[in-house]
């Protein structure tokens, strides 16, 4: 079994950028560049606000939107908060959890990723799974713990049948918004490392056929040496994101 037997993901993490009419423009633009590319899936992932515009500006397009968070609960006093059935009712088709941004600045931890990961795929979204080793581990030669780890707890009690809507995106805390991307040799060998745990948690065919990208500073010059890899099924693309002409040539860098 390979790559042929996993779909190639390409998505874009919008972080905190974008207002409604923005981000009508950029969809609509990112749609026409990427038009006819059927070697990869197209997400942008987009601010709450934004939702609105980006499924309208998508529609009839190969764009599918997704959000950048969701809630664990189905509604109630959480302020502040969205639910699943929100975003689905809204034309939400993916949506990010676990991203570092949320693990370090706003308390979220492998529980809350775990419960925000069952609420999301029991509500019928997709799950773009975001883990990934902090430089500090990384040089104490502790990554493959920290991935095997996260990846365990981020999953427990998620059924193999759940796992077709289960994306993971491994995402070195490093690389995130710095510039410093890993190689293509480490993206492969923590990628690989994950599908190993996955295929000790379910089984190798489950493995074979979880979509693993890489995020961390992807970008129109550093995808295709990335994407070449075995195990890297994709990416998940902050900054690169926001430029459409930009996005697109990673998109481009998909369809070999
Ligand atoms: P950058 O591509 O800006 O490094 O961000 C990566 C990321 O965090 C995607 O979720």
């Amino acid at each position: 079994m390979n790559k042929s037997v996993r779909s190639t993901i390409i998505a874009g993490n919008w972080k905190m950028n974008m207002t409604p009419s923005a981000a009508k423009a950029a969809v609509a633009e990112t749609a026409a560049l990427v038009a006819g590319k059927t070697g990869c899936e197209v997400v942008l992932c987009v601010p709450f606000v934004d939702i609105a515009a980006a499924v309208e500006a998508a529609k009839g397009t190969n764009v599918k939107i997704g959000a950048q968070n969701v809630h664990f609960e189905a509604k109630g006093a959480f302020t502040g908060e969205i639910a699943a059935d929100m975003l689905l009712e809204c034309g939400v088709e993916y949506v990010i959890i676990g991203h570092s941004e949320r693990r370090q600045y706003f308390g979220e931890t492998d529980e809350t990723v775990n419960k925000r990961t069952k609420a999301a795929l029991a509500a019928g979204l997709k799950v773009i799974l975001c883990l990934g080793e902090v430089l500090g581990e990384r040089q104490s030669g502790i990554t493959e713990e920290i991935v095997s780890m996260q990846t365990k707890l981020d999953l427990a009690g998620i059924s193999a049948e759940d796992m077709k809507n289960v994306i993971i995106a491994y995402e070195p805390v490093w690389a995130i918004g710095t510039g410093l991307t890993a190689t293509p040799e480490q993206a492969e060998e923590v990628c690989a490392i994950i599908r190993g745990v996955i295929a000790k948690l379910y089984d190798e065919k489950v493995a074979q056929a979880t979509t693993i990208q890489y995020g961390g500073s992807m970008n129109d010059g550093n995808a295709a040496e990335l994407l070449a890899k075995e195990n890297v099924d994709g990416g998940l693309i902050g900054g690169a994101s926001l430029v459409p002409a930009k996005f697109a040539k990673i998109v481009d860098a998909a369809q070999a």
